[in-house]
């Protein structure tokens, strides 16, 4: 018996028959916040999205809560309890805040309760809540795209570069957010190419170059990891 939440051995994914992530193992234990970062194509995306069953897995396991959950389908993933906030969000713009909200409970009735706890993380949302989800700005649509990731209850919100077109005091803010949410034992996967915010907020990292899983360690070792302030933090 182990208390991870989440264990992903050997996993390979890629795009018409040729990998681009191989024999990824990573492990994110129930309240932690883990990172992985990497820089453009290193394949942080493929990694998300195979664990969220919207890419085919060539190789390799994914445990959830102690389910194998390999191979079963992105519904069933996600009712299974993985929150997933994709990069470009994927809201529907002509529908309004509380409408999109709604969709995240989906197939369920929404909860007043966990509304009423989007809105109090958020409450901008509130009061914005009949304005259409397109209308609003960059930094209100990602607190959107969280807040209707957190409708369906998750045990594990796992995001794609939550910071996404967003000036820095409002991927700052992004991240006061997420620190919020693990503070009340939401356990978190981001994938980030802003590291200095993704080692703010995380207990532990990974980074990811060209597929695969290069370091490992706490958030502290990586800051003060050679390789990861000559690639990533530009200090040499
Ligand atoms: N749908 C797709 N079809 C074919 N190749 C893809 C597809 N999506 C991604 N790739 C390729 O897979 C590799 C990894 O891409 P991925 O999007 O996972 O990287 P990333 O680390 O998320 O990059 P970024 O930081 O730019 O978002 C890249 O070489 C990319 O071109
Ligand atoms: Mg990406």
């Amino acid at each position: 018996m182990t208390d991870n939440l989440l264990e992903v051995s050997g996993l390979s994914a890629g795009y018409l028959g040729e990998d681009v992530i191989y024999d990824i193992d990573i492990v994110v234990s129930s309240g932690e916040a883990v990172t992985v970062i990497g820089s453009n194509g290193a394949g942080k995306t493929t990694l998300l999205r195979t664990i969220c069953g919207l890419v085919p897995i060539t190789g390799g396991k994914v445990r959830f809560n102690g389910n194998d959950i390999t191979g079963i389908g992105a519904h069933r993933v996600a009712r299974a309890g993985i929150g997933f906030v994709p990069a470009e969000r994927h809201l529907f713009n002509t529908m309004s805040v509380e409408e999109n909200l709604a969709l995240g409970a989906y197939p369920h009735r929404p909860d007043p309760a966990t509304l009423a706890s989007v809105y109090e993380l958020f409450p901008r949302l509130e009061e914005r809540r009949g304005q259409h989800a397109g209308t609003m700005s960059g930094g209100e649509q990602q607190m959107l795209a969280v807040g209707r990731a957190l409708m369906s209850r998750p045990r594990l919100l796992i995001l794609d570069e939550p910071t996404t077109g967003l000036a820095p005091v409002l991927a700052v803010e992004a991240y006061n957010a997420l620190g919020r949410l693990r503070e009340e034992g939401l356990t978190v996967l981001v994938a980030e190419q802003h590291v200095p915010l993704a080692l703010s907020l995380a207990d532990r990292g990974y980074v990811l170059d060209h597929g695969r899983i290069t370091i490992s360690g706490s958030a502290t070792e990586l800051g003060d990891n050679a390789e990861v302030r000559r690639a990533y933090l530009g200090i040499t």
